[in-house]
């Protein structure tokens, strides 16, 4: 090196325990600011004899603790109790009990962060280089040797006088410390490092940015599929190019109800020879109403919220076969038909013949026996005449 070199400061070499003891005692007393000692293990007393305080690392950490306690908290009754709150089984919006384990995670995530980001700040972290490290002597900080280096920041420090008063210590060494004309950035590997991974962490958000501000007519990825796809199984049918699917013997996907079954509130009228129960008689649906159904007011008012319950959805409050399900199919340019339940043809059909529609079903439209109770479905028919009469009043 042609120039003359910056300082660094001066590096002094002790061999025992003691040495360095004594040494760092007369420093510290000399009243020495910039200065620290590098020995190869921990020794006992050493803090003392530099008069380095205790670390306020601890205090960070604290302070870094009840950050997260308190963001934590605040995040929790903002977001349920003010900008979303939603009732769970009438608990309340914000009570300190349910927010417990979040909170307490993020006192423990922000104590985590102070204690390292903490650290690396306090030890001056991350340093690229120490002139320290240009010197062969000083490799033995590791094995068996002590050292004393006094920088040349210090007020008080001097080229020659420092030298000399280390020397006086009883340094078995003393040696001046220049700084190398050598690059003290990051080196180029950890700078290509750190560029790729900003440039991959920023990739989800951006992603994300993405997607949230345009729309797409592809289907998402499905990276963990879950139960997004399945199988269509309808009711007691084998399931379309699947007619052998081993679900049930028989190759359905559902079973039928056992034979003889008999709904709850059917008890009693279970008799398949009981019209009032089939809708039958003489294997024909019955021409009237059977013996034993009940016609009076509160049928008809029963009636009508069975037939509310379960045939407005498609059939329309009035049975025009405008129900919402029906206008939903219009809408997306379904062409499935709900039949207008006040057409000549369905209003000269005889009870039993409507009995057997809502009981199995006809074509696209479900049976309703697992749902409805016979009693139901003879009101429910009781009031579907009643509205046919009502629509075709002159
Ligand atoms: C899921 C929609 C839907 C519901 C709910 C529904 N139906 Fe239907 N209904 C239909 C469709 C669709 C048809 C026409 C079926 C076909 O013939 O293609 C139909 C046809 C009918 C017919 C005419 C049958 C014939 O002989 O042509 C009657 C009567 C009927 N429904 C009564 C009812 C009653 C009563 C209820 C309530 C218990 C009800 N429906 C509930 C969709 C529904």
């Amino acid at each position: 090196m042609t120039h003359q070199n910056e300082i660094h400061g001066i590096l002094a070499e002790y061999e025992t325990v003691d040495g360095i003891m004594h040494a760092a005692e007369q420093v510290r007393d000399s009243g020495f600011r910039h200065w620290d000692c590098h020995t190869p293990f921990p020794v006992h007393g050493l803090d003392d004899a530099m008069d380095v305080k205790p670390t306020i690392l601890p205090w960070i950490v604290l302070a870094g603790g009840i950050t997260g306690l308190v963001a934590g908290m605040l995040m929790q009754w903002w977001m349920n109790a003010v900008d979303y709150p939603y009732v769970i089984s009438g608990k309340p919006d914000w009570s300190i009990p349910a927010n417990i384990p979040v909170a307490f995670e993020t006192t423990v995530l922000f104590s985590a962060f102070a204690a390292l980001f903490g650290m690396f700040i306090l030890n001056k972290l991350p340093q690229w280089y120490n002139p320290l490290f240009r010197k062969e002597r000083f490799s033995r900080a590791t094995s068996d040797r002590f050292f004393v280096v006094i920088e040349a920041k210090d007020a008080q420090f001097d080229p020659k006088k420092t030298a000399e008063f280390l020397t006086s210590t009883g340094a078995s060494a003393v040696e001046l410390v220049d700084v190398p004309d050598e690059p003290t950035s990051p080196p180029f590997g950890f700078k290509a490092v750190a560029a790729i991974m900003t440039a991959l962490v920023l990739l989800p958000p951006a992603m994300i940015a993405a997607s949230r501000s345009s729309t797409t007519e592809e289907t998402r990825f499905h990276l963990v599929p879950n139960m997004d796809f399945q199988q269509k199984f309808k009711a007691q049918t084998a399931p379309l190019g699947l007619e052998n699917h081993p679900l049930f013997a028989d190759g359905t996907a559902t079973l039928k109800p056992i034979d003889g079954t008999i709904a709850q509130g059917d008890l009693g009228k279970s008799d398949p020879s009981n019209a009032a129960y089939s809708g039958l008689r003489d294997g024909k649906p019955v021409t009237e109403f059977p013996k034993g159904v009940v016609i009076d007011e509160a049928a008809l008012e029963n009636g009508r919220e069975q037939y509310n319950i379960y045939c407005a959805t498609c059939h329309g409050d009035s049975g025009k076969g405008d129900g919402m399900v029906a206008r939903r199919a219009a809408s997306i340019g379904q062409t499935w038909m709900v039949t207008n339940l006040l057409d000549e043809r369905i209003v000269e059909q005889t009870p039993g013949k409507v009995f057997e529609t809502i009981t199995k079903g006809i074509n696209t439209m479900p049976g309703y026996a697992a749902q409805m109770s016979a009693a139901n479905r003879w009101d429910v028919i009781l009031y579907l005449k009643a509205l046919q009469k009502a629509q075709a009043a002159k």
